[in-house]
């Protein structure tokens, strides 16, 4: 059924002049958003008011969502609540606490059953490691119980309504050294909404989802500029504030970051893939389809492809951003083309053409984004890779060559490949280097990039499988004591120094250079389990779970093998939390994994063996341009 705020939601697009009609969004972008200085937003007429349809929530709380305002280009997305009828009780919190709920149901079968239970008996390590790690374990009090536990205190309410959760909690955390860990990140949200969605738990993903929809329409500014329209924000807060004339209320304002407000002021280009992402796993867990089907969010999803797909300088299909625009949020010399911002472009575009209404207003757009996706995976599948055979082609690249059928077409020199890869690149097994831009290739190791080019099929099955191979070979780099290494090896010296502007929080082998984060159990257990593989994950798990509780779920760990906590890691980390229980989840029940991986798609594998199967010497513009036409 449909609650008032949704009924407000749709009648609100129903009001909304012909003109403004999605559709035409895709045409006129400037006439699509209705803006007005960030801030508070009031209502500035009563008539209006009474258009936008308010209910009463349980703690007596009005709310009025989605408020659009062509005419005098005012949005709204605040909520009204009596100060004396605060939004922070107990009594808001009765979605979670039913003792019979769905959520206790599967945590009691995780506890009481083997982790992993495979018919093709491939697995066998978890299973000892679950009675063993269980053995000593109550109902209630295993790590998984327990981490449960900790995401729901995580939880962030708006007028009464879970809407996110914030990125730590630590109880030893004050004042001004939280920064903007009380925010609720959309990427970090992306780890609690999977474990939400796998324990049944439905409507926070729904409203999250719902409501950053809602903040992507607000106007973003930076000094003079404003980004482009169809940004999603990093993060958002909820700021209770005094409503205006009258000192007895108050009202909740959700406000975002954009990148405006964050550490050197970085766009966050991952957060409108993530939710695209987000959504199809909502829609895929719960069945429930209206959300996708809602006309703001299929405008909301149109606005970020068009982001994505807009012209621009570049030569390559890949998406071309500046350094620090995702999970790695500071210089860390990831600009021009990361692995991980194409991975999530490329598992954006397969779930979003699942979930796009075919309308004649869309049909370019889907050209579009067909055509990029098999341009995108040739590109990366092609030119990424790399494993023993590919080096030694490097080795010996010609370069200078000036033709369309060079071979080493980014004019790489052989004496970039670095000392380290050498002797590390195993003989079995191969990944996605970093980054490749004109004479230059990234060869560092990025995982989640690797994970996510597995998770949504950007990588074939044979890469998928030779990067799995590759973490195995590589445990002890990857994994050694906390997985999972966020990239491997750290910068050090004279490279630290110039890549990352000697960035004290970003030391070798710390933080995003080279340091070790728990949040990445999540995608390597997907990824494992896809490729048939799901001991490897479960390897993992049963490393982090001997410590990560007890270390009070650090948000990274530092050290070539993750020895310590990390020197400025918060603590009660919510990804921490939720990556390791979304890995539990899924060793348990594997089959729901399918709702969140992309399978390969048999027209982009059509196109790429055409591309493929032509003489390779004429990989060059004519036959590429033939294979675009869809
Ligand atoms: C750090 C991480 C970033 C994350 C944020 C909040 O800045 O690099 O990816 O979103 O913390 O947890």
């Amino acid at each position: 059924m449909m609650g008032s705020s949704e009924v407000a939601m749709h009648a609100l697009s129903g009001a909304v002049p012909a003109h403004f009609s999605p559709s035409l969004f895709a045409n006129a972008p400037h006439l699509a958003i209705p803006y007005k200085t960030r801030g508070k937003y009031r209502r500035k007429s009563r008539a209006l008011a009474a258009s936008c349809s308010t209910s009463r929530m349980r703690n007596g709380c009005l709310r009025d969502y989605g408020f659009r305002n062509i005419n005098n280009r005012l949005l709204s997305l605040k909520c009204k609540c009596q100060r004396a009828e605060s939004t922070s009780g107990d009594a808001n919190k009765t979605w979670f606490t039913e003792p019979t709920s769905k959520a206790d149901q599967i945590l009691g079968e995780l506890n009481g059953q083997k982790v992993v239970d495979f018919e093709n008996g491939s697995v066998i390590m978890p299973n000892d490691v679950s009675v063993n790690q269980s053995s000593d374990k109550t109902r209630g009090n295993s790590v998984e119980d327990v981490a449960w536990r900790l995401l729901q205190e995580s939880v962030v309410y708006y007028c009464g309504t879970p809407v996110g959760t914030i990125a730590a909690k630590d109880p030893s955390d004050s004042g001004s050294s939280v920064l903007n860990y009380d925010q609720v990140f959309i990427r970090d949200f992306i780890p609690s909404g999977m474990a939400f969605l796998l324990m049944g738990e439905y409507e926070i993903v729904r409203n999250f989802i719902l409501h950053t929809l809602q903040l992507q329409s607000w106007e973003k500014t930076m000094d003079c500029h404003s980004p482009g329209q169809g940004l999603m924000p990093a993060s958002f807060k909820i700021r209770t504030v005094p409503l205006d004339g009258d000192d007895s209320a108050t009202e909740e304002v959700l406000d975002p970051d954009f990148g405006e407000a964050a550490i050197g002021r970085v766009a966050p280009v991952d957060s409108g893939l993530w939710w695209i992402i987000l959504l199809r796993a909502y829609g895929k867990c719960s069945g429930d389809l209206s959300v996708q089907e809602r006309i703001d969010v299929q405008t909301g999803i149109k606005m970020i492809l068009k982001l994505c797909l807009a012209d621009g300088f570049d030569m390559f299909p890949t998406l071309l951003v500046t350094d620090g625009s995702c999970m790695i949020d500071r210089r860390m010399g990831i600009h021009g083309h990361p692995l991980e911002i194409q991975a999530l472009f490329y598992s954006a575009l397969v779930c979003a053409r699942e979930m796009l209404a075919p309308e004649d207003g869309s049909a370019d757009l889907i050209r579009a984004l067909n055509n990029r996706l098999i341009a995108l995976s040739f590109h990366i599948r092609e030119y990424y890779w790399v494993d023993k055979r590919k080096l030694n082609e490097i080795y010996r690249y010609k370069t200078e060559e000036y033709s369309y059928d060079a071979v080493n077409k980014f004019n790489i020199y052989p004496d970039q490949i670095s000392p380290w890869l050498v002797e590390w690149m195993p003989e079995k097994g191969g990944y996605f280097i970093g980054n490749l831009q004109p004479a230059h290739m990234d060869f560092r190791f990025f995982s989640l990039g690797n994970l996510w080019s597995i998770v949504s099929s950007l990588a074939t099955t044979h890469q998928s499988l030779a990067i799995l191979d590759l973490i195995e070979a590589k445990w002890s780099d990857l994994v050694a004591d906390m997985p999972f290494k966020i990239c491997y090896p750290a910068l050090e010296g004279q490279e630290w120094q110039i890549i990352t502007g000697s960035d004290p929080k970003n030391t070798p082998w710390s933080y995003h250079n080279g340091g070790s984060w728990p949040t990445l159990l999540w995608q390597l257990t997907v990824a494992c389990i896809k490729m048939n593989r799901p001991e490897i994950a479960a390897r993992a798990i049963e490393v982090a779970e001997k410590r990560i509780a007890a270390d009070r779920w650090p948000e990274y760990y530092d050290t070539k093998r993750a020895r310590f906590i990390g020197k400025q890691a918060r603590l009660y980390q919510t990804w921490s939390i939720a990556g390791f229980l979304v890995a539990k989840l899924l060793l348990k029940n594997p089959d729901a994994a399918r709702n969140i991986w992309n399978d390969e798609d048999a027209e982009i594998v059509n196109a790429l063996n055409i591309i493929v199967d032509s003489n390779p010497r004429k990989r060059g513009r004519k036959v590429l341009k033939k294979t675009y036409i869809i």
